[in-house]
């Protein structure tokens, strides 16, 4: 069993989740719309993959008897100023969701809630990740500069990324 606060807050992750879905997928129609289509890509899977973690937090209210209880979600922008400006958006947002999720993983800690501090753990590794990920892609474009030639060649390699759940 989990306390009501913890199933309170694991359910607004949820909700914090679904929104980056919606933000992503909001970043991929706008790099499709700005012909960039393998950053296009990359938002669309990144966007997938915040549905199947606000999936796993569904999943583990479910498995511990608590209701799941789904908000609104907020309207994500729908227009940016470029490529880089969408990944620095993307960094910043995930530096957000990194505090939540550290939050949940001590709210765990401090209410002495192991099941829960132990199913944190997955998103506290996962928040590494997301940030480094796009750390990397806004130095390789600001290395491109001004080159529509290098800029290109970098949405090529983003293109290549697979949804792997
Ligand atoms: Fe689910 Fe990008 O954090």
């Amino acid at each position: 069993m989990i306390s009501k606060k913890m199933a309170k807050t694991l359910n607004q992750q949820i909700n914090a989740e679904l929104y980056s879905a919606y933000l992503y997928l909001s970043m991929s129609a706008y790099a499709s719309h700005i012909n960039m289509p393998g950053a296009a890509k990359w938002f669309f899977v990144q966007g997938q993959e915040e549905t199947t973690h606000a999936h796993k937090i569904y999943g583990y209210l479910l498995d511990v008897g608590e209701p799941v209880t789904l908000e609104a979600i907020q309207k994500p922008p729908v227009t940016f100023k470029s490529v880089l400006a969408m990944f620095e958006a993307a960094l910043s947002h995930e530096k957000k969701v990194t505090a939540l999720i550290n939050g949940l993983s001590n709210q765990a800690a401090g209410e002495k809630d192991n099941a829960t501090q132990i199913f944190m753990q997955w998103f506290v590794t996962e928040q590494v990740e997301e940030e480094k990920n796009a750390t990397e892609i806004i130095a390789r474009i600001k290395m491109a500069g001004s080159s529509t030639g290098a800029l290109m060649f970098i949405d090529k390699d983003l293109g290549h990324r697979e949804f792997k759940g």
